[in-house]
């Protein structure tokens, strides 16, 4: 493992998660008006749970913190509740103190999806880069929804889902008709300008792909293994995860 990355492995998915989050609320605490990226889908759920009864108990401090998220689909209604929008309220933005105005998350209502990006782009970078990221990693190597194949030298984006991923995301909608074809994503090379990345990971079915991504030939057919080349990644996992690393 390259020694810029730094690996903890918890026994279970409530370890993991009460690490995560011990770890982020210490950035937080660290830089309360920092910029934090978030992201959506299973693993890091019980790192938002987590964080909620840390902002209870120890009033930590979101009101000054900027977020921005790593993707959404295009087009969805914010109102839609598989939007990565409505994800982010329920899961987390609702139960903490995070300002409004500074959340970021890219538009799927946007009437143009290209400026969307582009002005993401922008937005990023005025809020003086993003200090950690919080990154899960998808099955086939994923990272946001760079699918294998993708350039590392890839911005915030409109990408076409790969059949794959409209199957597998079609058991949160009533029919794969309805899942939207496309989404807006930051790029591998957003994600790598984080100035820190906390990468967690959960679960058998991630082992061959967590193996690979970190201990692997960095290669686009496994987006994750570009972390190889970060300067600063923290990795969460639990045992079952990291049960094929050598
Ligand atoms: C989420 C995202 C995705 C997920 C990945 C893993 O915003 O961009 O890359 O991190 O698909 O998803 P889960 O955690 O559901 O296994």
């Amino acid at each position: 493992m390259h020694p810029n990355m730094l690996l903890y492995v918890e026994n279970d998915y409530g370890a993991l998660s009460k690490k995560a989050a011990n770890l982020f609320a210490d950035r937080i605490r660290e830089k309360p008006a920092g910029v934090y990226g978030f992201a959506t889908g299973s693993t890091p759920l019980g790192m938002y749970r987590e964080l909620i009864k840390i902002h209870n108990a120890d009033f930590l401090d979101f009101s000054k913190a900027v977020t921005f998220n790593l993707d959404e689909y295009f087009p969805i209604k914010r109102a839609d509740n598989q939007s990565y929008y409505h994800f982010m309220n329920e899961n987390l933005f609702n139960h903490i103190n995070v300002t409004r105005g500074n959340v970021h998350i890219p538009d799927g209502e946007a009437s143009d999806a290209e400026s969307e990006c582009r002005m993401y782009e922008i937005k990023i970078q005025q809020a003086g880069g993003i200090d950690c990221q919080i990154l899960g990693v998808g099955a086939n190597g994923h990272i946001g929804f760079n699918e294998p194949g993708e350039s590392f030298g890839a911005d915030t984006r409109v990408i076409n889902l790969t059949e794959m991923s409209i199957q597998s995301n079609s058991r949160f909608f009533n029919s794969p008709a309805d899942v939207p074809r496309q989404a807006i994503t930051m790029g591998v090379r957003t994600i790598m300008m984080s100035r820190s990345i906390l990468l967690i990971c959960s679960g058998k079915a991630k082992a061959a792909i967590f193996r690979d991504a970190l201990c692997g030939p960095i290669t686009p057919l496994v987006p994750a293994s570009v972390l190889q080349l970060h300067p600063d990644v923290c990795i969460v996992a639990d045992k079952e995860a990291a049960s094929l690393l050598p």
